[in-house]
């Protein structure tokens, strides 16, 4: 996959796996890797699905429904990319923390729902339930940021809360952040983000 690996000044510190939102690119979240930790390497990746132009890490067949096998498929590629450049960079592939905006948070609650250990945190902006009906894996000693909008006209605020249960009920730890906005990625939000995270041990 397309992508920029910037080795971290602190080996012990996580690697910030950065998945962008739709018509995004990898070069888009870096900002926000050095907001949440200055120190921290960054594998921030692009996706390989075009719409009309546009990269996601994922297929949809309208906004908000997605193609299922697509979105499973991408998400094993995704998982077996981490697994590979794990090995390529040196870094701990046990001490990865994505930070997803939209589709890209979308394609990281993809991984924490089929996968085991894919990830040892996960900070996600604006995400949506990515698949129903499913049993997830067991989430102990995960934790999870979900900042969400109350006015966000791509997902109710009822999804956000659905994504949380969902959560909780495979044992992660989630805290649900609201703001009184829509879809987009607001300072604050990261600000509450980069706060949670100095939390994590
Ligand atoms: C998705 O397709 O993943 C969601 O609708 C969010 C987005 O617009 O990318």
């Amino acid at each position: 996959m397309k992508h920029i690996f910037q080795k971290g000044k602190d080996p012990s510190k996580p690697t910030l796996l950065l998945l962008h939102g739709t018509g995004g690119t990898e070069k888009d979240l870096l900002p926000l890797a050095g907001m949440v930790d200055e120190d921290a390497s960054v594998l921030s990746v692009r996706g390989n699905v075009l719409e009309n132009g546009m990269p996601r890490f994922f297929r949809r067949l309208a906004e908000g429904v997605f193609d299922e096998e697509d979105l499973i498929f991408r998400t094993a590629e995704l998982k077996q990319f981490l697994d590979d450049s794990a090995e390529q960079y040196r870094f701990d592939r046990q001490n990865v923390i994505a930070i997803g905006y939209s589709n890209g948070a979308n394609i990281a609650a993809s991984l924490l729902f089929h996968y085991q250990n894919a990830l040892k945190a996960a900070i996600l902006h604006h995400p949506m339930v990515p698949r129903r009906g499913i049993e997830l894996p067991d989430l102990s000693g995960t934790s999870i940021f979900i900042a969400a909008g109350t006015n966000d006209p791509i997902c109710a605020s009822e999804e956000s809360t659905e994504l949380q249960a969902l959560l909780e009920k495979a044992n992660a730890s989630v805290k649900l952040h609201w703001e009184d906005r829509g879809h987009q990625l607001t300072a604050a939000e990261v600000e509450a983000a980069a706060q949670w995270y100095q939390q994590l041990s």
